[in-house]
């Protein structure tokens, strides 16, 4: 596919040469760094843009130029992006600039990704005594503010090979003074929890080792408030998001100098990487941006770059779907399915989702124990097989997806008894065993393997065309390591994920248009070393309405709305078993890529008739909640009793304010929210969505931006009028459109 194909035309040279500094620019972002032949990359200045002429006075007003790819070797006595070990044994390295170029770029569109115009700044630095290369590439897009830097790592020795000891893909320094982390932290069922800290002297260390899903305890991704304690809407932002779907480390190191440094790279505590003489290994992208607008400006820098750039398919609105799995689990049969389809279908939905307990002829897949990788259905569940399905959905006139889980098998299971080599396990070791007490990890690493789990995708899309969607999951950690394939036990994560990303390339050369959602024991693969392939991600198993703005809320800081996965669901939920009425479930759900995770059959036809006018005016606000910018107005995190954002329409005509009580006391004098992100001159008509009571006093007036913006409607919390459904409970949401006159 075409970011790693990618065909670079030379064009102009759009940044400007100021003696030896590059200055590299997006619409309001500048980078400027210093590359004198013969000294080290110094990275001299990012933030506002400048003007050219403000360049050659950065180092005087007080920038201070910092290495911009340190190397362990020559006296830093912190941390390295790069430390190795040269045939013969000595552990130092000494990079020195020896060329560098700047040049645009043009990516075609190739119908996963839009056309892409960016910068693109290549310094080459090469050991004084050594042929050691190390290339650092930063790609500055035209359109959005983003920058994403890489390096490519190569030993020249003509046989000895080099090893590899940490190869961060990037370092950035922030200026010190008063300045906090936002990052994520969690566990399975609740994802993405927000954390902010100032920083401190020492090191504060993000990591992941869990193999396969890296986003369930932490994040690939960190935020820096450079203007003391974090703000939604005001101060410097600076913001970085690793792209890599395999384990990694984010370490941003404080020491006695006037600069943080910020080291984002593929962990290297499980592989001793040998880098084979001529081999250049090619580190994974770190995207970073710069926002004067506070995290959520920062954060709709993350999510225009996502949508344009970054994840598939980001400018094409979501269908509304039903998935399978809460409503019946493994229960899996013909009549069940084919009325799940029709009631959905009913409700005004577009997709019929068949989740986990489809396959399996030797073994059936009735729990979780068994049959992962026997891709056959199961005709005792399905006797039509899935052509029948394919075709029930498209009499329902919605379409079609289905769950797979190519990455792994079973013990108990015909793949495994045909190729007990293909798993990934400690040799001599007895089988180490995950997810029902049998799964195993497929060897990635192994092309034989990678041929095998193409071919699932492959064989389902060829026999089925009808298949519009894949919810492809991963459920278990990459907890033995050792493979029989490969020579080098050294490089089995990395060549997993390197077998992981070719696989995907395939799947995505031969079939652009299918929506594939990542899913890995809920949100464990929110990442944006995912996401090129993959359309969306589920958030978390965890549905409950209450606990999913907590989550939505932290992983909104850096994925857009288009991407996460957001179901109503029944109740007692299924996680943690609370009672939240249907309409704050909807009015969450709403907030992102809607759809339903139940069995209509159980609903109420009061229920039901709600559910149907909610999935029709979520058409309505659709291309603004997916396709808008996202303003974050009051954060749960602060613990107000509410929660609110909201979406407004590039052309600030259209906007959805969401609001939704998070705590349940008695006389809460709750906070008037300020809207954001409107025309100030525009006047916009409020219309209530979801409405179950009687009009608000504000009902089908209008307002100007400007005033919405600096006062805000007061919510009442339980108006008289409003159902006893959610007056009982506790519960209050509300869901407003606002639209231009
Ligand atoms: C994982 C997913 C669920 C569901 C099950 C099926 O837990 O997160 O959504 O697909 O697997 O086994």
């Amino acid at each position: 596919m075409r970011r790693f194909f990618l065909s670079f035309l030379l064009l102009t040279m759009a940044a400007t040469l100021f003696a030896e500094n590059i200055h590299l620019t997006t619409p309001s972002t500048s980078l400027v760094l210093k590359a004198d032949e013969g000294g080290s990359l110094q990275y001299v200045y990012f933030g506002a843009r400048i003007q050219d002429t403000d360049v050659d006075g950065l180092e005087a007003s007080g920038w201070k130029p910092q290495d911009a790819y340190p190397a362990y070797g020559q006296g830093n006595i912190t941390l390295d992006a790069l430390a190795v070990t040269h045939p013969g044994g000595d552990m130092t390295l000494d990079l020195a600039v020896e060329s560098w170029t700047v040049r645009d770029i043009h990516e075609a569109a190739d119908g996963i990704h839009a056309a892409c115009d960016a910068t693109l700044a290549t310094i080459i630095l090469k050991d004084k005594v050594y042929p050691f290369t190390v290339k650092v590439f930063y790609k500055a897009f035209q359109d959005v503010d983003m920058i994403e830097t890489w390096t490519e790592i190569t030993n020249g020795e003509k046989k000895k090979s080099v090893l590899l000891r940490r190869f961060d893909s990037a370092c950035l320094p922030v200026r010190r003074g008063h300045v906090w982390a936002s990052h994520l932290t969690g566990t399975w069922a609740n994802e993405g929890q927000l954390v902010q800290e100032e920083l401190q002297p020492g090191i504060l260390k993000i990591e992941n080792k869990d193999g396969v899903r890296n986003s369930h305890t932490s994040h690939a991704e960190m935020m820096f408030s450079l203007d003391g304690r974090p703000s939604e809407t005001e101060g410097a932002v600076l913001g970085a998001a690793l792209c890599y779907s395999g384990d990694y480390h984010l370490e941003t190191v404080t020491n006695d100098t006037d600069y943080h440094r910020f080291f984002a790279g593929i962990s290297p505590d499980h592989s001793a990487y040998e880098l084979a003489g001529g081999e250049t290994f090619r580190t994974p992208e770190l995207a970073f941006t710069w926002s004067g607008e506070g995290l959520s400006g920062a954060s709709r820098n993350f999510h225009r770059w996502a949508r344009d750039h970054r994840i598939a398919h980001g400018d094409k609105e979501r269908k509304i779907l039903l998935n399978s799995w809460e409503g019946v689990y493994f229960n899996i049969n013909e009549p069940t399915m084919d009325k799940m389809m029709a009631d959905i279908a009913g409700m005004g939905g577009e997709l019929f989702v068949m989740d986990d307990g489809w396959f399996g002829v030797k073994y059936p897949r009735n729990i979780d124990n068994s049959s992962l990788g026997d891709w056959q259905v199961d005709t005792r569940k399905l006797p039509h097989g899935i052509q029948w399905l394919v075709d029930a959905a498209s009499g329902h006139k919605i379409s079609f997806g289905i769950w797979i889980e190519p990455e792994m098998t079973n013990s108990k299971s015909e793949l495994y008894e045909k190729h007990p080599e293909w798993v990934l396990n400690a040799p001599s070791r007895p089988l180490s065993q995950g997810r029902g007490g049998t799964q195993l990890v497929l060897d990635l690493g192994n092309p034989a393997v990678q041929d095998f789990v193409f071919g699932i995708v492959d064989d389902l899309l060829t026999d089925y065309p009808g298949i519009d969607y894949i919810k492809w999951d991963a459920n278990m950690p990459l907890q033995s390591h050792g493979s029989t394939y490969l020579k080098d036990q050294g490089k089995l994560l990395i060549e997993y994920h390197r077998g992981f990303a070719a696989v995907c390339d395939r799947i995505r050369a031969k079939y652009p248009e299918v929506t594939i959602q990542a899913c890995a024991s809920g949100g464990g693969r929110a990442n944006y070393g995912v996401l090129p392939w993959f359309d969306e991600f589920w958030v978390s198993d965890n549905t409950d309405a209450l606990q999913r703005i907590y989550m939505q809320w932290g992983t909104s800081y850096f994925f857009p709305a288009i991407a996460m996965a957001s179901h109503i669901s029944a109740v007692p939920n299924h996680t943690n078993r609370r009672v939240t009425p249907l309409k704050f479930r909807i009015d969450v759900a709403m907030s992102g890529r809607l759809g339903m995770e139940l069995q209509p059959k159980d609903m109420t036809e009061q229920e039901i008739a709600q559910c149907r006018k909610a999935i029709a005016e979520y058409k309505q606000i659709r291309p603004v909640v997916q396709l808008g910018d996202q303003y974050r107005l009051v954060s749960p995190y602060d613990r107000l009793g509410l929660a609110s954002l909201m979406y407004v329409s590039e052309k600030k005509d259209e906007a959805v304010f969401f609001w939704w009580k998070t705590d349940h006391y008695y006389d809460q004098h709750l906070p008037r929210v300020k809207m954001a992100g409107l025309d100030p001159d525009r006047r916009y008509t409020v219309t209530e969505l979801d409405r179950i009571g009687g009009p608000l006093s504000f009902e089908g007036k209008s307002f100007s931006g400007k005033y919405l913006m600096e006062n805000g409607l007061d919510i009442p919390a339980y108006p008289s009028a409003y159902a006893e459904q959610v007056a009982m409970q506790g519960y209050s949401s509300r869901v407003l459109r606002l639209t231009a006159e």
